[in-house]
């Protein structure tokens, strides 16, 4: 007995028709135009033959507006599970060719269940997006549709990892699931995404603007900070969620994917002594020290073109994966600025929400002084970095390099935010705020009446730095752990995350915190 030829071709048939979309022709004029299929995308990310579709078969049941009898076959989306580095992910991608990828009532619906079941097996999501946005023809039932999805969104928050990919159009409300998820890639080239195209903008007030200045991946990526990373195009998208997952946990009880087979040495690394200029002024590039610190220089950074006056990025120390948080000198000198601190309290709560243990690297003379930051709320955006740390449960290991001053020392996770191990280089400077503001306020009368001014200045922010603008006063009173020569900072770093990676740290129960937004 074998099941009969004739079921078996019905089926072949019912799913090669289904697995075209909306057609080989619309297909090929994608491929000319440098694009993949929705069904490719999907292909791009996974493991060869490991991707389970669901609801292939899915139909529209829209009755209005000439949609009765009209194939559209799976509903404008492919949904399912498949493997990636061994690992399972749940993921969708709108279909363009069918319908303009709109989404309906069951094209929600497959998203819906792809996504419950991600979150009932514990395993990351992937979204694809490509889409006309509401199927205008389903009137309310799609924006319900959109609703659930949304809704699932919320709920998978900090249970599971997601990520959007914006490989093509993303209008309207459309925007708002990725905006739900934890990272969006978008792709240079095809991807955009806006709530008012520019016609509606012109329209509304009278402002004349362009996609790329409103709603192209560059947009995002340095102005709005909407999105995380920048691919070139759709397999450069998936090698990007490849990499990116490479360092999540699957869910929220789950430890990231550790090595912890790689041996813990204690080697000096003597090029990182090297990179500290003796002038203070000189800015060290922090990136550089990253790649001292990072497992074989490698690290993955998000929002590299927001806010670069901050970087964030993921890597491995001695195996173990990190999210760093560090000040970046080369840029606005380093300063904590509004952008600054949105992007790295968003990194924070996710580290700390995915068990991801901190490193921060500090060197920060302070928040950026400007009228326009006093009055876009830099207290209130400040407030998130302190919040973020404060909250954080995860290893939390902080290393001065340089500045430390004022509310920045603290809102880099200092020892009393919760750092769990605080260590300096002897070039540290820790204070209230630098040597020559300092000077300037404790001493105006002395340098008024000084005979040389300049001479008088120089010599008391001489004796403030020699008192104060260095790691032994913090180090005398226990804020720091211990002053470590550069070239022991990736030793001295591996060895705290290994001892930590057991911790376990409760708080009282509550709802949630109310973190400043
Ligand atoms: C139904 C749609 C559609 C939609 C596109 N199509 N968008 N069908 N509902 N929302 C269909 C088109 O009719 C066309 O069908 C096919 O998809 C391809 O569309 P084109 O316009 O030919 O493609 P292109 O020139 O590439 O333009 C793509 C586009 C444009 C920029 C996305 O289609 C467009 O502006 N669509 C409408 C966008 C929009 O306003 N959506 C509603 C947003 S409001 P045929 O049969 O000709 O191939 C929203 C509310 C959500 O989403 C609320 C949640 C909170």
């Amino acid at each position: 007995m074998a099941i009969s030829k004739d079921l078996l071709d019905d089926l072949r048939r019912r799913r090669e028709t289904a697995m075209l979309g909306g057609g080989r022709d619309k297909i090929d004029d994608r491929h000319a135009r440098g694009l993949l299929s929705a069904r490719e995308r999907l292909e791009a990310l996974f493991a060869a033959d490991t991707f389970q579709e669901f609801g292939l078969h899915a139909r529209h049941q829209t009755r209005h507006f000439g949609m009765e009898g009209k194939d559209l076959p799976g509903d404008a989306v492919v949904t399912g599970i498949g493997f990636v580095d061994g690992r399972p992910v749940a993921a969708f991608s709108q279909d363009f060719t069918v319908a303009g990828g709109s989404l309906g009532r069951v094209h929600a619906g497959k998203i819906c269940d792809v996504m419950d079941y991600a979150m009932r097996g514990g395993m990351p999501i992937v979204g694809f997006n490509d889409s006309g946005g509401a199927r205008i023809q389903e009137g309310v039932d799609s924006l319900s549709g959109y609703g659930q999805v949304f809704y699932r969104n919320v709920l998978a928050s900090g249970v599971v990892p997601q990520v959007a990919v914006i490989s093509g159009s993303c209008a309207g409300g459309a925007a708002y699931s990725p905006a739900l998820m934890d990272f969006i890639i978008m792709t240079r080239g095809s991807g955009n995404m806006f709530i008012c195209g520019p016609e509606v903008i012109r329209a509304a007030t009278g402002q004349v603007t362009t996609m790329d200045e409103i709603g192209s991946a560059m947009a995002h990526a340095s102005v709005s900070g909407n999105i995380h990373f920048v691919a070139e195009d759709d397999m450069h998208a998936g090698a990007i969620v490849r990499d990116l997952l490479s360092y999540l946990p699957s869910n929220n009880m789950a430890d990231p994917p550790h090595d912890l087979s790689a041996h813990i040495t204690l080697a000096d690394d003597p090029g990182l002594d090297a990179l500290v200029p003796e002038d203070p002024r000189i800015p060290v590039d922090v990136k550089r020290v990253i790649e001292r610190i990072a497992d074989g220089g490698r690290y993955l950074e998000v929002q590299a073109l927001f806010a670069p006056n901050i970087v964030c990025c993921f890597t491995r120390i001695a195996g173990i994966v990190t999210g760093i948080v560090a000040n970046q000198p080369a840029v606005k000198a380093g300063t904590l600025d509004i952008d600054a601190s949105d992007k790295a309290a968003r990194f924070i709560r996710f580290c700390n929400v995915f068990n991801i243990p901190i490193v921060t690297l500090v060197d920060v003379p302070g928040f950026l002084p400007g009228v326009n930051q006093e009055r876009h709320g830099i207290i209130r955006h400040g407030a998130k970095m302190l919040f973020a740390y404060g909250a954080a449960t995860v290893p939390k290991i902080t290393v001065i390099l340089r500045k430390a001053y004022g509310g920045a020392y603290l809102a880099m996770c200092s020892r009393d935010m919760g750092a769990d191990l605080v260590y300096a280089w002897p070039s540290a400077e820790i204070a209230v705020m630098g040597a020559e503001g300092a000077v300037n306020i404790l001493y105006r009368r002395d340098l008024k009446d000084a005979e040389d001014p300049v001479a008088k200045r120089q010599e008391l922010a001489a004796e403030y730095r020699r008192e104060f603008a260095n790691p032994y006063v913090s180090a005398g009173k226990l804020f720091v752990h211990d002053v470590i020569e550069p070239s022991r900072t990736r030793a001295a770093i591996a060895l705290g995350l290994r001892s930590l990676l057991s911790k376990r740290e409760t708080r009282p129960a509550k709802k949630h915190g109310n973190i400043p937004l």
